[in-house]
């Protein structure tokens, strides 16, 4: 089979500008339906199969988006790697509204989501290792991409995945920072996780939307509102890029 990379979109992205669509798939997996069909074609070139993370209508909430679905149908199309773009807040100085970020390192808070492909029915259990967390040579392809496409990246960040989907208390916030975490978002785990336990390579492309909770100025939805499209702007360009260098 042809080898062709996935794009997992997130908040702000549910469509990929520049995708010639040849074809949409709805596929059942035995984990249920992803979180919509899975689009497939010719993206400036490079042949790529697009998922939108939250549904067609954006209302997949994140504790309820099908991860395993998701992996597994994106697995059962033949790719072999998986770029995922997550809109974030910031938290650390640096992760401003509107920057791009690729993290090298995450923090799992999440609970109750069903985060694993090797529950039940084992001939024997099975931890796979999660660290790094991300690919290396994909990290380091996309941060490559950004310097030629002169995107500014951030190229280190911990992200700590929250369970949502309400926002976080100050407090929350306080403790992520002290934990290490630079970014908050709901959706990398247990994406990354179920990622590497499928066998595919995996990174992502963070897009900071707003500052976190109790650390920036004006209300989060008013900044979300501001700097989503801007963002995924220029994680569109970096996606042109990154794609024929991977
Ligand atoms: N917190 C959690 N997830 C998010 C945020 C946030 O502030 N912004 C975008 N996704």
């Amino acid at each position: 089979m042809m080898k062709r990379c996935a794009i997992i979109g997130g908040t702000g992205l549910t469509v990929l500008d520049g995708l010639e669509a040849a074809g949409s798939a709805q596929s059942a997996t035995p984990f249920g339906f992803p979180s919509a069909p899975l689009s497939s074609g010719k993206f400036h070139g490079t042949e790529v199969v697009f998922l939108a993370r939250h549904g067609l209508d954006h209302n997949i909430p994140p504790h309820r988006v099908n991860y395993r679905a998701n992996i597994r149908a994106l697995f059962d199309a033949g790719v072999d790697r998986i770029i995922a773009v997550n809109a974030v807040g910031g938290i650390s100085a640096g992760m401003w509204p509107g920057r791009v970020v690729i993290p090298h390192q995450l923090i799992d808070y999440t609970y109750g989501r069903e985060h694993t492909f090797f529950d039940r029915d084992l001939d024997k259990v099975v931890h796979v290792e999660l660290d790094p967390p991300y690919d290396t040579a994909m990290r380091q392809a996309v941060i490559d991409a950004a310097a030629a496409a002169q995107v500014d990246v951030l190229t280190q960040a911990v992200y700590g995945a929250t369970q949502g989907p309400r926002l976080e208390t100050a407090a929350e916030i306080d403790r992520m920072a002290r934990d290490g975490c630079d970014l908050v978002g709901m959706t990398a785990m247990p994406e990354a996780g179920l990622a590497r336990e499928i066998g595919l390579p995996y990174v992502s492309i963070c897009v900071v939307v707003n500052w976190a909770a109790g650390r920036g100025e004006g209300d989060i939805h008013g900044q979300i509102e501001r700097f989503l499209d801007q963002g995924m702007d220029s994680v569109n360009m970096l996606l042109q890029g990154c794609l024929a260098g991977l």
